[in-house]
Parts: C-alpha cells; sequence; structure tokens
C-alpha cells in the first residue's frame, strides 16, 4: 500500500458534471474522455484536491453555493475527495476552448495543418490568446494558488494543453511549489511550433518550463519536446538525462506511457448493460468484423479508414457479404467548424463505400454517431480487427481497452504515429496513416491471419498492458515528483 498524499489536480475537464434530472433533483454525472477515466484511481488511493471548469450551468450552480470553495465530492468507490469548479467568464471561455486551445493547440500538436492554408492568426485568434486563453489559466492558477495556501505541502498536477499558461504564473506566485505537467498528446517538432506566432509559441514553453517535472507518453514526444524548448526559448538540453535547464530553473523531461485499469475494464465488459448490447451487436454480426472507436476527431484520420476500406472491398469480391466495418463515432466539439465540417466528410466518407458495395441484405460500413460507452465495450469484446489509423495521437488508449475484452483474437491495426505503437509494436500490424494502399492490405493481412497467430499476439498485448496498467503510471510519476523535491528552488527570470 503507498502513502496517502496531498495532491492538487487541475484539468479542464472535472471528474463529474452536474445537470438537474426530469424530478428536479441534482444529479452528478462521470465526466468522459481519457483523461478523467484515467485519472480517477488517484482519487481513491491519495488526499485529492480536483480543480477543473465549471462546465455546465449546474456546474457554476454548485460553485457559487459554496462560495467558490471546494466541495466535498464521492468517487464511485466511495472514496471522498474535494472539487473546486473554476466559473469562467462565458465569452472568455468560449475564446478559450473552441478558438485557441482545439482549433490552434490541438491542431499544431497533431500536425493537421498543411499550412498553404491554414493557420491564419488574425485579430480575433490574438484578442482569444490574451483574453480567452490566457485568463481562464490566470483563474485556474489562481485557484491553484488558494488551495496551496490552504495545504502548502501539496504536490501540483497539471494537465494537458488546456494549462500551458498556468504553472508560470503559479511559480510567480509560490516559488517553491511542486509542480508537475502531463501532456496528454503528441508534441511536435520545432519547425512546425513556428507556425505559431512567436510570443505565443514562447508562452507556451515558459509556461510549462515553470513546471519541475514535465511528461509525455512517449520517447519520441519526449525528443521533440527537449528539441522544441532548445530551438523556441533557447534553453540549455541534456537530452541523456531528460532535463531542461531555463530561467535558471531545472524541469525533468519523462516518457510515462498512460494506461487502462484492466480489473475495472473487466468489471465493466462483463455488467448486464454491456452483455445486452454485446448480445444486439453478435445477433447483427457479419463473419468479420473490423471495428473503430473513435472521437469525431480530425487527428483520429477516420475518413482515409473508410477509403481504405474502400480499397479493400475492391481488392477483394470474395468478402462481399461476409466482411463488415462498424464505426462507433463519438461527436466531438461540434461547436468549432473544423469539427462539424470533419462530421461531414466522415457521413460522406460512409455513403461512398455503402453505395458502391452495399446489396440486399448486406451494410458494408455501419456509422452510428453517439456517445455510447456501453456500446463500444460491446464492440470491444466481437472485433476480428480493430482499426486505429490515427493521423498522430498522443497515445490512443482504445489501442489498449479492447485487446483486454476481446473474446475473438481480435488482431490490432495500429498507426505507427500513435503513442500505443511504441509499447505494442511487436504485436500489433502497424500502419502509415497516410497510406491508404497499405491500410487496405492491413486489413486483408489481418482478416487473414492464423488463428494461432492471432492469439499469440492478442495474449502479448494484454500481457503488456497488465504489467504496465494505470496504478504503475501513476505511481511512477509520484517517484518522478519525488525526485525533485528538495532540487533547490529557484525563482523565473523576468
Ligand atoms: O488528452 C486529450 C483529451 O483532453 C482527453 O482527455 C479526452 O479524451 C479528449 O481529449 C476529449 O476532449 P474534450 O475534453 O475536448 O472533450
Amino acid at each position: 500500500m503507498t502513502e496517502r498524499r496531498k495532491l492538487i489536480v487541475v484539468s479542464n475537464r472535472g471528474p463529474v458534471t452536474y445537470s438537474r434530472d426530469d424530478s428536479g433533483e441534482r444529479v452528478a454525472k462521470r465526466g468522459g474522455g481519457g483523461l478523467v477515466t484515467a485519472l480517477r484511481s488517484l482519487v481513491t488511493q491519495h488526499d485529492v484536491t480536483w480543480i477543473a471548469s465549471a462546465m455546465s450551468e449546474e456546474d457554476a450552480a454548485v460553485a457559487g453555493e459554496a462560495g467558490g470553495e471546494a466541495v466535498e465530492e464521492t468517487a464511485d468507490d466511495g472514496s471522498p475527495y474535494r472539487l473546486k469548479l473554476v466559473v469562467h467568464d462565458p465569452v472568455a471561455y468560449d475564446r478559450y476552448y473552441n478558438v485557441v486551445a482545439n482549433p490552434v493547440l490541438w491542431f499544431v500538436q497533431h500536425y493537421l495543418w498543411g499550412l498553404a492554408t491554414a493557420p491564419e492568426f488574425d485579430h480575433g485568434v490574438h484578442a482569444a490568446w490574451a483574453e480567452g486563453y490566457v485568463s481562464v489559466n490566470r483563474a485556474f492558477a489562481e485557484a491553484v494558488v488558494e488551495e496551496l495556501e490552504r495545504s502548502p505541502d501539496a504536490s501540483v498536477f497539471f494537465h494537458d494543453y488546456h494549462l500551458y499558461v498556468a504553472p508560470r504564473l503559479v511559480r510567480e506566485r509560490v516559488p517553491d511549489a511542486t509542480m508537475s505537467h502531463f501532456v496528454h498528446i503528441p508534441w511536435v517538432m520545432p519547425d512546425y511550433w513556428r507556425a505559431l506566432p512567436e510570443p505565443i509559441r514562447r508562452a507556451v514553453h515558459e509556461g510549462i518550463l515553470a513546471n519541475d517535472v514535465v511528461s509525455l507518453h512517449t520517447d519520441r514526444w519526449c525528443r521533440s519536446f527537449l528539441r522544441s524548448c532548445e530551438d523556441v526559448v533557447g534553453a540549455e538540453i541534456e537530452f541523456e538525462g531528460g532535463l531542461v535547464r531555463h530561467g535558471g530553473r531545472e524541469t525533468s523531461v519523462r516518457a510515462r506511457p498512460i494506461s487502462v485499469d484492466p480489473e475495472e475494464f473487466a468489471e465493466i465488459a462483463g455488467s448486464g448493460e454491456v452483455r445486452a448490447a454485446e448480445h444486439d451487436i453478435a445477433a447483427e454480426r457479419p463473419e468479420f468484423l473490423i471495428l473503430r472507436v473513435d472521437r469525431t476527431d480530425p487527428s483520429k484520420n477516420i475518413v482515409r479508414g473508410f477509403r481504405a476500406y474502400e480499397l479493400y472491398l475492391e481488392a477483394h469480391p470474395e468478402m462481399y457479404g461476409r466482411v463488415g466495418m462498424l464505426a462507433l463515432l463519438d461527436p466531438s466539439r461540434q461547436d468549432i467548424p473544423e469539427y462539424s465540417e470533419y462530421l461531414g466528410a466522415i457521413q460522406r466518407g460512409a455513403r461512398t463505400v455503402n453505395d458502391r458495395f452495399q446489396h440486399p441484405g448486406w451494410l458494408p460500413l455501419d456509422l452510428r454517431i453517439a456517445d455510447d460507452f456501453t456500446q463500444a465495450v460491446a464492440a470491444y469484446k466481437q472485433f476480428d480487427v480493430l482499426l486505429v489509423n490515427a493521423i498522430f495521437d498522443g497515445m490512443n488508449l482504445v489501442a489498449k481497452e479492447a485487446p483486454l475484452v476481446n473474446t475473438r483474437d481480435g488482431v490490432l491495426i495500429l498507426s505507427e504515429n500513435t503513442g500505443a505503437h511504441e509499447e505494442l509494436e511487436p504485436w500489433v500490424v502497424s500502419v502509415n496513416p497516410f497510406d491508404v494502399a497499405g491500410q487496405a492490405e492491413a486489413l486483408h493481412v489481418a482478416l487473414t491471419m492464423a488463428g494461432d497467430e492471432r492469439r499469440v499476439r492478442l495474449e502479448a498485448i494484454r500481457r503488456h498492458i497488465r504489467e504496465h496498467d494505470i496504478s504503475a503510471w501513476i505511481e511512477t510519476q509520484l517517484h518522478d515528483l519525488d525526485e525533485v523535491v528538495g532540487r533547490s528552488p529557484t525563482s523565473i527570470s523576468a
């Protein structure tokens, strides 16, 4: 049993969001997304105060009633934790989330711009940076400082690309705070960061370098991070030891691949709800089921995946009526034009495949747009081939979750640009996300792989995930913090 520690977790999306049910009662619903799922187990093991944005009107009401203080919450397993919801000005939040964090930072960090036509930083984007992203980060920093005053020996864990500026703002006020930052998405090479105006890319790097530790999922993202710190802010780098020196401070940089909780997953997969959903999928499934489960995010490469399937069908008429693709897609960030346009492209791509190959009694591509975790886990149990062809992806947790509960010795086709590929490469069919012909061939290889080989590969993936589970991920990060505590804190240079 590990020592219970005081932690302040800071992330944009919190572990629960509040609403009112039909009878007017306040209800707390589990927040979605990989980050929140991964961090939930922290609460059971440590003394956690979680700081997050108030997302709904009811969240804001909860925060208001508490006079801006944290409220006592209870995790699913009964563990208590404190939740502090930061209420932002709605216009500032819109600019932070819908103009900067997602269309700019998410896009730059997944190499989603072709650069001939995007990005374009007009006055609106500059204003959204200053009056949206920076203001919301300031509100987060304020909340962290208040918590540190209450609990000076707590360690702060920042999460993700929404909060790059906040650590520096906290450091200016609390120079000896112990802080780490986990980046859940890729880190790109320095030249691509130059798509961002100099003051913005500098603020991103200097903000995150105010932490004692910065962790990313893979060695590849860490190498890019070290190089861009050197290039963007002229930091001094120790590549071997993973150390950045800048502004009179040191930041350790570590590759810490996130994982899942295999026991929790086994439980979910065995639940009555999932079994009922699985029954429906099994009743309709083709002989060979190709599955993809994603948010409708341009980084997930869904349209090219459909095109690859079209090329596969073109080459394999013997599979007509026998194979099918099930695409379970969670609609994501639809207030952002790039995302709503992408959803349209996904629907058009699916129609192209079905118009070309469908015949009575056979739907080649079953596209379902819904936020339905139960259905996703049911489908995880049923796939013969799982297609994960992301353009770039920090980790991709679907690639870890689905093999754990699959019952058909399913094969994982995995993009070489996902973080998961760094760990699972020996046992997957690797693909280049842009090579649709290669992905079509990979579908054929996976669908015709011998039973023994499929079993050996799936078992190896499971073993790896069980040996590197979410508890190990958390423990390693606490250990990383212990290593830096005691390293002499110094102030930030102006
Ligand atoms: O790290 C990426 C991430 O923030 C995950 O936590 C989550 O799965 C996903 O993106 C969802 O993002 P959003 O909070 O914008 O819905």
